[in-house]
């Protein structure tokens, strides 16, 4: 079976796939994971004037490798701000949740914002090695990466997306069981 990337290609995916970090599982709220990661991006978000609005509801703490999570949620919000280009609303939500299939506990992360929006085309390609649609200003690894992340934690990352609308136009929705670093 023919691959659809180069050699190249493979090589750098190699090298960028995450690995389990040396450093121990810490206990974080989602709030605290969040924390660092606005603080990296005020300026973006107030040059691009965009609102955060936030509402941290889940109690619980998750096990996890915070770094790596952080990671994931950095990458949502800069995708975020990208989508936002003549300003908008970013809105961080967390709340305790129990997964459908599973029946485990655990923390709903959704990043939502009221930017561009995407294509069903761009919704169906957008966790693919590679893809996007930012040209030299993207890698595209940035979806492929966090979902890597959040499967090895457990977890669970998704997302609705339409064009064209005026709030809540892209929502991704995360869903990381308490004991997301017991592996
Ligand atoms: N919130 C969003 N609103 C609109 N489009 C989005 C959003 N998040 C992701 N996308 C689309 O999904 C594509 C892939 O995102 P991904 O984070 O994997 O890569 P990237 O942002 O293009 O590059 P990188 O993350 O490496 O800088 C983006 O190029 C963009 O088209
Ligand atoms: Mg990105």
């Amino acid at each position: 079976m023919r691959l659809p990337y180069s050699r190249h290609s493979v090589c750098v995916i190699a090298l960028i796939t995450p690995c389990p970090s040396s450093s121990s599982p810490t206990s974080v709220t989602a709030q605290e994971l969040f924390e660092g990661v606005i603080a990296i991006y005020q300026g973006r978000l107030t040059r691009s004037n965009i609102e955060v609005r936030h509402s941290f509801c889940a109690r619980s703490r998750i096990l996890c490798f915070e770094n790596e999570i952080r990671q994931v949620l950095s990458n949502l919000v800069g995708n975020a701000i990208d989508a936002m280009a003549s300003g908008g609303t970013l809105c961080i939500r967390s709340h305790d949740a129990t997964d459908r299939t599973t029946g485990r506990k655990g923390v709903r992360i959704t990043v939502a914002d009221s930017g561009s929006g995407m294509s069903p085309r761009t919704v169906a390609k957008l966790f693919e090695p590679f893809f996007t649609t930012k040209g030299f200003n993207g890698t595209g690894l940035g979806l492929w990466v966090s979902r890597e992340i959040v499967t090895r934690h457990g977890g669970r990352i998704s997302v609705r997306s339409q064009e064209n609308r005026s709030s809540s136009a892209t929502v991704f929705s995360i869903f990381l069981p308490l004991e997301a670093a017991a592996r």
